[in-house]
């Protein structure tokens, strides 16, 4: 996977140039006018547009563009919209006014750590790509942009770059774990959506699922909830003590015992 910095012939800026250095890739002068699917040296490319870090897939349009907009107006209507009777709620265990402590282990675009935080939890947020894990830091640091409600529940939400597999100790530092792993979608399930499609295209599938569960118990103090399609097999051999199942995805609690 090829991956360049656009920097604009017209006014390259420090931010372009620390974000290469930072992710080690190579920058492409390109003039303001450009269409990615022009480009045929890279397959992505990490651009500054508007204020926003966007990723855009080179030559095939197909799957556009990737960025992190916590003001998403999907997004904001499921946080909104009686989130404490939604089936993550009831997977977290969030029962009166107590809130656990998230790891979301597998962060991505940030979307379920902002329901998580928007129901009032403090969720750190682990993400190993450096590519994935720079939209997101973009989209978190976007300070001004989003108004007081959004940033309150941002101020919730810790990015930490890195790996659970290399990450976890016995050190139980967390009441909750959530996975969301990345898994190839199953033919007749429902549609994938358009941002996970591209987050597959881009960072392929993944072929830890039990050694992340494995993980997961290690660091957490009362549950690793994990994130299926309906209809996909657990992520371990074991069977999970509660499912929550919803039109197209599924909640897999394993509780720990204290
Ligand atoms: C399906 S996406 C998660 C989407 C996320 N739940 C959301 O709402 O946007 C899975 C993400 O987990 C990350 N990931 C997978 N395995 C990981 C690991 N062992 N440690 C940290 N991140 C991991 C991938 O790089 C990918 O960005």
């Amino acid at each position: 996977m090829k991956v360049a910095v656009v920097r604009s012939a017209s006014d390259s800026t420090e931010r372009e140039i620390n974000l290469s250095t930072d992710l080690d890739l190579p920058t492409i002068e390109l003039p303001s006018s450009y269409s990615p699917r022009e480009v045929t040296s890279f397959d992505y490319l990490l651009a500054y547009r508007d204020s926003k870090l966007i990723l855009q897939t080179t030559g095939d349009a197909k799957t556009g563009e990737l960025y992190v907009d916590f003001s998403d107006a999907k997004l904001n209507y499921r946080a909104n919209s009686s989130i404490r009777s939604q089936n993550i709620a009831k997977a977290l265990g969030i029962k009166g006014s107590q809130r656990p402590a998230v790891l979301d282990a597998t962060a991505g675009l940030g979307k379920d750590a902002f329901l998580m935080a928007s129901l009032g939890c403090e969720v750190s947020l682990l993400e190993r790509s450096a590519v994935v894990h720079a939209l997101l830091a973009d989209g978190l640091a976007r300070t001004g942009y989003y108004g007081e409600e959004i940033d309150t529940i941002l101020r919730r939400m810790k990015l930490h770059f890195g790996d659970l597999l290399v990450f976890a100790d016995d050190s139980k530092q967390f009441d909750v774990v959530y996975l969301d792993p990345m898994f190839p979608q199953r033919r007749k399930s429902a549609k994938v959506k358009k941002d996970m499609a591209a987050l597959q295209q881009l960072l392929g599938h993944q072929t830890d699922g039990a050694e992340l569960l494995d993980c997961a118990k290690l660091l957490a103090k009362k549950r690793v909830v994990v994130k299926r399609a309906k209809l996909s097999p657990y992520l371990g051999p074991d069977k999970p003590d509660i499912e929550f199942k919803g039109s197209s995805s599924r909640y897999d609690v394993y509780l720990i015992a204290s």
